[in-house]
């Protein structure tokens, strides 16, 4: 049994789709999120500043004492989990979920035409992590990045004419290459998920790792043996045990987390209450 919190963590609000399944199939988890709002975004970032970032929130998050990491960001998981596997899995016992191969995994059952799309970041896109993770699979393949979408998510325009207009620009050429199912690569597109399937249209279904990377989490913690006694106990964690950070402004960032997650969410408050 260990009840240390899980944590988990973005460049900003786009992880807490990811937070917000964890908390549903398992609410009996403590939960420390950080959304490293003041370095959003990754996506239009080098690869190695990413990288950086990504593993300072790391060791931030380590030094608080969580017993799992959860990179809630595919622009982190494909810039820095082989390093993280390495500083945190293999020196330090800690295993680290990430986002990008269980979307894959799912895209790949889901999909009856082998035709499948991909939007996410330019760093994602560029980085080559879901080509090389569809490789091994027989799937023709169209990747789209999308910036755009990320300061929508984070302002909390998700909806209207404006929306509509950017995505119908990003979307046309991966809805014009006959795709059956599309995967949203950034943790930030759920949030628009409304607008991308209108412009996609019914018949494409939408994929995203919230779901799948939830059910990694709970493999992982079976697998080592470190779920919470509340999990084993069946009772859910106070409200004061799901922790949410941010190092940008903890009022902007919790109004969204509200409305994106829910009530639960409380106060957010600044990353450096963490230290
Ligand atoms: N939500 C992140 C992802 O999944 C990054 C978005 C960004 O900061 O550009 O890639």
């Amino acid at each position: 049994m260990d009840s240390r919190p899980i944590g988990i963590f973005d460049s900003g609000v786009g992880g807490l789709t990811v937070a917000h399944a964890i908390m549903e199939k398992m609410p009996g988890e403590a939960i420390t999120f950080i959304g490293d709002t003041a370095h959003s975004p990754y996506g239009t970032k080098p690869i190695a500043e990413v990288r950086r970032l990504a593993l300072d929130i790391m060791d931030r998050l380590v030094a608080s004492n969580v017993k799992m990491l959860v990179i809630a960001c595919n622009t982190a998981t494909a810039a820095a989990l082989a390093d993280a596997r390495e500083r945190y899995r293999d020196r330090l016992g800690i295993p680290v979920v990430e986002v990008i191969r269980p979307a894959v995994r799912r895209a790949i059952r889901t999909t009856q035409t082998g035709r499948v799309g991909v939007i996410a970041t330019p760093a994602t896109i560029k980085s080559g992590s879901y080509q090389d993770a569809f490789a091994a699979a027989d799937i023709q393949l169209c990747t789209q990045a999308c910036p755009a979408f990320v300061e929508l998510a984070e302002s909390g325009v998700t909806a209207g004419p404006d929306v509509e207009r950017v995505a119908e620009e990003y979307l046309r050429p991966v809805r014009d290459f006959g795709v059956d199912t599309l995967v949203l690569g950034c943790t930030h597109y759920p949030l628009l998920s409304g607008v991308i399937s209108y412009t996609m249209g019914e018949d494409v279904t939408l994929v995203t790792s919230s779901e799948e990377t939830a059910k990694d989490v709970y493999r992982t913690l079976a697998s080592h043996k470190l779920f919470s006694d509340a999990s084993v106990g069946g009772t859910t964690v106070d409200a004061s045990q799901l922790r949410f950070y941010t190092t940008g402004d903890p009022a902007q960032f919790g109004r969204l987390a509200r409305r994106f997650v829910g009530p639960e969410v409380g106060r957010a408050r600044s990353a450096k209450e963490l230290e």
